[in-house]
């Protein structure tokens, strides 16, 4: 018997039981052995499932998970950051192998939980933790095994492609859009998370460190969310031939690196610019294979835990590595020094303040209760120092990329 431990069963937990239960037949057939969970976590015993949990043992207490010898696995998929982190620890000092699907939690703990897997020979794999259904971290890992990675990125977030969409083809309000995607159970607990692009920055963090065998931090990402993105927007970029996209990006430059999560105006015929709903693309460069592009469902319950799954059939079969996958390079963040042309939106407007951002206008798109601009190119730093001697908050504007 492969025996596991469930930690929740929202979204991505009831997905597990539900792939586990309709294949059961065949993961029996595959391995010579069942794959038995023998108990779940939740927080609250009574709360109504979507499945009938008759036949599990449901606990909200994880000593009656770490004390069944018969775990050897914990699959975890809470969204829990402090006590999610204690349980994982405690797994794999216990000497079980770790799969988790929590990004805030693989972010916040990637270096410490990969060293310790790797000093108790163990896994800690979290597939699922980065674009959802798209087994886009074995793929890197097997590039970094000939390849120098020299970029890394993509659309990560569905629920802000969800929303991007929905508002963009079907004229739905960003509130409206936003609700879709956490009754369909896209979203975060916190929905913040998704549009503010803390959700994509946590993602990034994940592929960046692995693909650039550097550590990239959390705090060394810049960061723009589409929490202000109005239909003002969505005209515009219509009228410019354009569509916006969240993008998360990471590159090489030099002995340095950039990272940053931010709204883009894509031109509609690029290949980002097709990817609708729920669904991420996530592409990366290689010195060898030259650039990848992976592309599938990037949230939502079954995608998820097939993801989650996928990396427990690799610990069932013994092909996954205990090595942690992160290297030693070290390279400079180079961030502060992004340049590019801005897409920019202020939610005021008066003729002095036209004025002083007028060095910087390339286009003058709007200008009535707001101003609209495209601005020249330049670092995006002299963006926030204008808008800062403006005393304009980040309430009161919109800001993307404009790609070429
Ligand atoms: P969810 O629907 O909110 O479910 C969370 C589950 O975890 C619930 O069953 C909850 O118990 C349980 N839980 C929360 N905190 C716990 C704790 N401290 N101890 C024990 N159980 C706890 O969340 P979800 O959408 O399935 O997401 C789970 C994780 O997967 C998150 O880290 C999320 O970021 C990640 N993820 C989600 C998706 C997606 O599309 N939803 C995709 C990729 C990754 P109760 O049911 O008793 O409240
Ligand atoms: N909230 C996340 C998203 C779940 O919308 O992409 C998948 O990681």
């Amino acid at each position: 018997m492969i025996g596991v431990g469930l930690l929740g069963l929202g979204t991505v937990g009831t997905g597990i039981v539900e792939i586990l239960e309709d294949r059961k037949k065949e993961l029996e057939e595959l391995l010579g052995e069942p794959v038995v969970i023998r108990k779940i976590l939740v927080l609250n015993k009574k709360k109504p499932r979507k499945l009938n949990t008759d036949r599990y043992v449901i606990t909200t207490d994880f000593k009656d998970l770490i004390n069944d010898k018969d775990i050897q696995i914990i699959l975890e998929a809470t969204g829990d950051q402090d006590r999610a982190y204690g349980y994982l620890k405690e797994a794999l000092i216990g000497g079980k192998h770790v799969v988790s699907a929590n990004k805030a939690l693989v972010s916040k703990h990637l270096e410490e939980l990969s060293l310790l897997a790797e000093e108790k020979g163990l896994a800690f794999l979290y597939e699922a933790s980065v674009a959802g259904g798209i087994p886009v971290l074995k793929a890197l890992k097997d590039q970094l095994r000939l390849n120098r990675i020299n970029k890394i990125g993509g659309i990560v977030n569905g629920t802000c492609n969800f929303i991007l969409t929905r508002m963009g083809d079907e004229g739905l309000d960003y509130s409206q859009a936003l609700k879709e995607a956490q009754e369909i159970g896209y979203a975060e607990l916190d929905p913040r998370d998704d549009v503010e692009g803390l959700d994509s920055l946590r993602k990034l963090r994940i592929l960046a460190s692995l693909a650039l065998q550097t550590r990239v931090g959390e705090e060394d990402i810049l960061l723009e969310g589409i929490e202000g993105i109005s239909k003002l927007d969505l005209e515009l970029a219509n009228k410019l031939g354009r569509r916006f996209k969240l993008i998360a990006t990471a590159r090489r430059v030099g002995v340095g690196f950039e990272a940053q999560v931010m709204p883009s105006l894509l031109k509609k015929e690029s290949q980002l610019s097709g990817v609708c709903g729920a669904y991420n693309m996530v592409e990366l460069t290689g010195d060898k294979i030259g650039s990848l592009s992976f592309y599938g469902l990037g949230a939502g319950g079954l995608p998820t835990a097939n993801a989650a799954l996928s990396d427990l059939l690799d610990i069932a079969v013994g092909s996954y590595s205990s090595k942690s996958p992160l290297g030693q390079e070290a390279l400079t963040n180079l961030g502060g020094k992004l340049e590019a042309s801005f897409y920019l939106r202020i939610n005021k407007y008066n003729c002095e303040l036209e004025q002083a951002f007028k060095p910087i206008i390339e286009e003058l798109l709007f200008s009535g209760t707001q101003l609209v601009v495209l601005t020249k190119k330049l670092p995006l730093k002299e963006i926030y120092y204008q808008l800062e001697s403006q005393s304009i908050s980040k309430n009161d504007y919109f800001l993307a990329r404009l790609e070429a």
